[in-house]
Parts: structure tokens; C-alpha cells; sequence
């Protein structure tokens, strides 16, 4: 394995390397191969940008066509016929059956830029600066995203002040507090020292943060919270957007319609940069121009994207995602989470975390790493990276998730012993 290059000549911010010390070279569905041919069992999914599986074929062939035909690749925002189809199909098989109503904006192609599109919209609708995020979040790098981040190690890496944000204790953090009311007395206390915010922006279950999902009820709380106080609700849906919960939209379980949506990830399909702002049309109080970039529209991600949306109407995506999700809940419930009563699961559809936080929080980390010798990819995240994550591809088969999640029973096992 030659590791000659990275090592010499790329910067030591790489990171993920650094767990799968390998040169990877294909990948099909939920399998990766590296260069000395060793398969792995992918239940990273490229933190959710590859939910339909790598290379998914139906996904791919459409891009080969495209490309075959010296279809246009790069247009800034002007009007393509792949953005015209990637827009028809989002609104009319996505969108509106799902009783929303939504404008699209195409951001540059990263999720935090999607972020900082909706942060800077919700502060030029409503004038104000401040913004509500929740401790635990990850909303992105860049400085505005950042700022809403909670998590020290990235926040110090900034380099100056992150502003204009007040960060809420999340409902799972203090037994007793209730949140909505905590946030109700910071804007209505003239001294609270916290001005009331354009927005509430906020993942409806934690990802990095350690697989942390809010209940319907909070969220439903959340969005009567912003109706009655005239304050924007944005939904992070970069990383639990695109089916990973079980509906196409995380929210779809609480009955409620944000007043914006960010998605990225896997919105381009497979593995394509892509990354949008589902905004209601009143909210579309743009210049021309106002939020700009020159990868706005990478016509291979339309490609992708529209051939996405396709493919999992087609395969009952969200259904079976959800089906499977139990046979992951089932398993580790039983030959896992038995193991020791300190240990908890979270999840749904296929985003499930154990959290060993309880035991000793470097246990994830040593799982991972006997997870990995036994090739099977995986991360974690949380508080001290506590929380084993376990995010396969959907198009996974069963009999792959089995021998993954007992990969990860037996180095639990082994971790524990
Ligand atoms: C919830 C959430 N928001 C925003 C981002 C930032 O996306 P990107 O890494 O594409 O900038 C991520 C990335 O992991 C994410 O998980």
C-alpha cells in the first residue's frame, strides 16, 4: 500500500483516513474494495451522501448517458434542460405529494453553503441577527455555519469570533427543563441578555452529535414556538434528508412544514456535490444574484438527483429503509445493548448510535478500529466520540447488515470483555 503521497504532500487536516488507513478503488451498494482487493462493509455511506448505494446502477447509467452525449457539465444557474428535469421531478414526485410548497435555491455545492444561503435569508426576512441552534449540532465549517456548530474542536479552529447565534440546550441534556419554555423566557426577559432570533435552526436527529433524535412532539413544539413568536424554522435535512430516517424528509414523522429545508449529500444521488434550500415562496426575498458561487449547477448532480428520485419511488425506499432499521433495532437490542445496562441505542430507519459514553467513551473508538480489522467501516460521533454510528447505504440486503452489525456485536464483545 503506497501512502507515500498523502503522507507527503497533503495537508495533515485530512482526517477520516486516518481511521481507514487504506487506498480505497471501487465500490458497489454497501461494498468497497481497496487496492490490495480486500472488500469492506460500508456502514459509513459517506456520512449520508451515498444513501442509494455506491455506483447505484440505475443512477449510474443515467449519468453515462448523459455524458455520452456532450451534454452541457458546467452552467453557473443558467437554465439547462438537467435542472429543468431535476426541478420538475423534486416538486412534482417529492414535494407537492407530500402536501409541502416549496422554491428551490441551488447553492454552492457543499452543505454548509446551503446553511449559510439559509441562515443569511432568515436574518434579511425578519431583520434580525440572532439565531437559535441547538448544543449538539453540526450545521457545517464554514464561518456562519460554524458559528451554529457546537462542537468546541471546530469551533476553534475558526479563528474568530462566531457570532450572532445562541446556542439551547437540547431537550436530552437537562432532565426537567423544558426547552421551549427555557427559549420562551429568553425572549420575553428583558434581561436575558439574548435578543430574540430570525431563526431556530436545527437537525431533527442529531447526527454528529451522537444519533440523537428529538421526538415528534418536540418538534411539533418547536414549530408552534416559531409561529406564535414570528421566528423562522429551518431544518437541517443534509445529513438525515433523503430517506435515511425512514421518509424522504426527517420531519414528515411530526406533521410540520419548516419554513426552509437544507439538503445536501445525498440529494445528488450518488455521491454528486449538490446541496439546495427548500424555501417557502414568501421567504424568497433574494436579489439576483445576492447569494452566488460558480458551482451552482453541476449538471451531472441534476442527473443524479432526478435519477434518485426515480430510483427510490421505484424500490419503496422509505419502506424498506424502515424495515430494515428494526432488524438493526432488534439485533443490537438483543445481542448488544444486553451486554451491559450502561449502554443505550438511538435511532431510526438506518441511523442507529450506540453510546458507550456511560462505560468509557474510548470504547467506541477501539470498536471501530476491531470493526475495521474486521472490514467493516464505521464511525463514531457524540461527546467524546462516544457513539458507535452505524449508517449503511439503503439498497444494503439483509444478510450484509447482519454480517456487519455482527462484526460490530463481536468487537463489542471483545471491547467489553
Ligand atoms: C447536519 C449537517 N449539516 C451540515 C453539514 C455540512 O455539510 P458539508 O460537509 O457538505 O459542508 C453536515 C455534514 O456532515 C451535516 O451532517
Amino acid at each position: 500500500m503506497n501512502t507515500n503521497a498523502f503522507e507527503t504532500y497533503e495537508s495533515v487536516v485530512r482526517s477520516y483516513c486516518r481511521h481507514f488507513p487504506k487506498v480505497f478503488t471501487e465500490a458497489t451498494g454497501a461494498v468497497i474494495k481497496d487496492e490490495d482487493g480486500q472488500e469492506y462493509i460500508d456502514f459509513f455511506c459517506g456520512a449520508g451522501a451515498v444513501n442509494y448505494g455506491h455506483n447505484n446502477p440505475y443512477i449510474k447509467q443515467k449519468l453515462v448517458e448523459y455524458l455520452s452525449t456532450d451534454g452541457i457539465i458546467h452552467a453557473l444557474d443558467m437554465y439547462t434542460v438537467p435542472k429543468r428535469e431535476f426541478i420538475e421531478t423534486l416538486e412534482e414526485k417529492i414535494i407537492k405529494p407530500r402536501g409541502l410548497d416549496y422554491k428551490i435555491q441551488f447553492c454552492g455545492p457543499t452543505g454548509t453553503n446551503a446553511v449559510e444561503a439559509a441562515i443569511k435569508l432568515a436574518r434579511k426576512n425578519t431583520g434580525r441577527s440572532n439565531i437559535f441552534a441547538f448544543m449538539g449540532c453540526f450545521h457545517g465549517m464554514t464561518l456562519g455555519a460554524l458559528s451554529l456548530t457546537s462542537e468546541m474542536y471546530a469551533r476553534n479552529g475558526a479563528g474568530a469570533s462566531l457570532n450572532d447565534v445562541t446556542h439551547i440546550p437540547a431537550p436530552y441534556m437537562f432532565e426537567g427543563l423544558d426547552v421551549i419554555e427555557y427559549m420562551q423566557t429568553l425572549i420575553d426577559d428583558d434581561h436575558s441578555a439574548v435578543s430574540k432570533p430570525a431563526a431556530v435552526i436545527m437537525e431533527t436527529l442529531q447526527a454528529e452529535g451522537g444519533i440523537r433524535p428529538f421526538t415528534d412532539e418536540f418538534l411539533r413544539d418547536v414549530r408552534e414556538f416559531c409561529d406564535r413568536n414570528g421566528i423562522l424554522m429551518i431544518v437541517d435535512d443534509i445529513q438525515v434528508g433523503c430517506c435515511r430516517c425512514g421518509t424522504f424528509f426527517s420531519f414528515e414523522r411530526a406533521g410540520i412544514k419548516p419554513d426552509m429545508v437544507v439538503m445536501s449529500k445525498s440529494i445528488g444521488g450518488m455521491g454528486m456535490p449538490l446541496a439546495i434550500v427548500l424555501l417557502k415562496e414568501e421567504l424568497d426575498k433574494w436579489k439576483p444574484g445576492e447569494h452566488n458561487g460558480t458551482f451552482r449547477g453541476n449538471q451531472l448532480s441534476f442527473i443524479a438527483g432526478k435519477a434518485s428520485f426515480e430510483w427510490l419511488l421505484k424500490n419503496d425506499v422509505e419502506a424498506e429503509t424502515r424495515r430494515k432499521g428494526e432488524i438493526v433495532r432488534e439485533f443490537l437490542t438483543k445481542e448488544v445493548i444486553s451486554l451491559d445496562s450502561r449502554l443505550e441505542l438511538r435511532g431510526m430507519g438506518l441511523i442507529w448510535g450506540i453510546d458507550f459514553g456511560k462505560i468509557n467513551p474510548e470504547l467506541s473508538e477501539q470498536i471501530i478500529e476491531k470493526c475495521f480489522e474486521q472490514n467493516l467501516i464505521c464511525e463514531c460521533a457524540g461527546r467524546n466520540g462516544a457513539v458507535l454510528k452505524i449508517m449503511p447505504p439503503l439498497v444494503i440486503d439483509d444478510e450484509l447488515l447482519m454480517k456487519g452489525l455482527e462484526i460490530i456485536a463481536a468487537a463489542t464483545k471483545e471491547a467489553l470483555a
